[in-house]
């Protein structure tokens, strides 16, 4: 009988067809001699990926394919794949070959011999950075995640932001159900979710330039990172989407602005225009939220017209908390704009809370 797997390699792909074989003959040459398996975790890319994974595993039985539909996401991948091991140890690594593979028998090392529950891949272990494949612009960014990362997890770690990593699996399946499936901070997330800390070892590494394909960061990428250290600084009270929704909220104060005064411009009066201008942007938050915030309950059809009118009752009530609270904040403070951010505060909670049960 062939030894039991002891670890499996988790690799989220979304349109990284080219990198796969690539990928797959260097986790060969470096972990010989170790009994493992890769899962790719592949959320339906239009590229055809999960075919190139499907072709290797074919032939080798060590590879394995979980061919996600109708979802998308970096985080939700990584801990599908996890959920489907059974082996003692899983990495995670990404499968654009910007990771060097070439570590992970030393991270295995480290796990084995209970030095660590945890081994990281590094890019900042040298103060000076080892990311010559990150632009300047997200080298900045990277260390301010880092940063905040840093504040929220109280541990020393100098890369908790790494998309690369190796831990026990009875870890990760500790702490499954409270984990994030959205955004790209899986290992943040996994480290802050523990009841004790984790003990871990670093390993600096150079983060290489792509090769083929594209990164799949974006803003909204940084925006569901900055919800969830929110989420984690509040004890996880405040959800992750609520950032997004929040920042959407507002963007429908701006709207509403530019609509009143091209109404003014045109002649209406003022109460009239005040009318066009809130349902306008409550429209718009509508539906920028169906797009961005709930992409992945996004509606539409005839759910779309009715999830319409329930988010526009729902903030019509949330309106009225608002001012409800900014009045009687007003009581207690004569500082006016705290007492109206109050109110905004108060009538945004609302309108999370509500619309994301009844209306998402
Ligand atoms: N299944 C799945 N679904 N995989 C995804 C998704 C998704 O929605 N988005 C990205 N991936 C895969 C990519 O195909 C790649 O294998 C890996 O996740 C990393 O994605 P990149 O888009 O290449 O990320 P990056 O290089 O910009 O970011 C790296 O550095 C970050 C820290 O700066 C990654 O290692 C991140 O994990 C890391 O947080
Ligand atoms: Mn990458």
């Amino acid at each position: 009988m062939d030894k039991a797997c002891e670890l499996t390699v988790v690799i989220p792909t979304f349109n990284e067809r080219e990198n796969v074989a690539p990928l797959i003959d260097r986790l060969r040459a470096t972990l010989q001699g170790v009994a493992w398996q890769a899962v790719f975790v592949d959320d339906n890319s239009p590229d055809g990926t999960a075919e190139a994974v499907k072709a290797i595993a074919a032939v080798d039985a060590r590879v394995i394919c979980l061919r996600r539909v109708g979802r998308r996401g970096l985080a939700g991948a990584v801990l599908e794949g996890a959920m489907a091991s059974a082996a003692p140890y899983v990495a995670v690594i990404d499968a654009d070959l910007q990771h060097d593979e070439t570590l992970l028998p030393g991270m295995l090392a480290s796990l084995r011999t209970g030095k660590a529950d945890l081994a990281i891949g590094s890019r900042f272990i040298v103060p000076s950075g080892l990311d010559r494949g990150l632009s300047p612009i997200r080298k900045l960014g990277s260390r301010l995640a880092n940063g905040l990362a840093r504040v929220v997890l109280k541990t020393d770690v100098s890369d908790p932001v790494s998309g690369f990593f190796m831990i026990r699996r009875d870890l990760i399946d500790r702490v499954a159900p409270q984990l994030s499936s959205h955004g790209f901070k899986v290992l943040f997330d996994i480290i802050a979710s523990q009841s004790h800390p984790p003990r871990i070892s670093e390993f600096a590494y150079e983060f290489a330039e792509r090769q083929a394909g594209a990164s799949k960061m974006d803003g909204r990428v940084i925006i569901e990172y900055l919800g969830l250290i929110l989420t984690k600084l509040t004890g996880n009270l405040v959800p992750p989407r609520f950032l997004l929704f929040g920042l959407v909220g507002a963007s429908g104060v701006v709207v509403q602005l530019a609509v009143v005064s091209a109404c003014h411009a045109i002649g209406l009066v003022f109460m009239l225009s005040q009318v066009i201008a809130a349902l306008t942007a409550m429209t718009s938050n509508f539906l920028i939220n169906n797009i961005i915030t709930y992409r992945d309950r996004r509606l539409s059809g005839v759910r779309l017209l009715t999830g319409y009118l329930r988010f526009c009752l729902l903030c019509s009530v949330g309106l009225i908390a608002n001012v409800a609270v900014a009045n009687l904040a007003h009581e207690h403070t004569s500082i006016w704009w705290l007492a109206s951010a109050a109110g905004a505060v108060a009538g945004a909670a609302w309108n999370y809370v509500s619309t994301s049960v009844a209306v998402w």
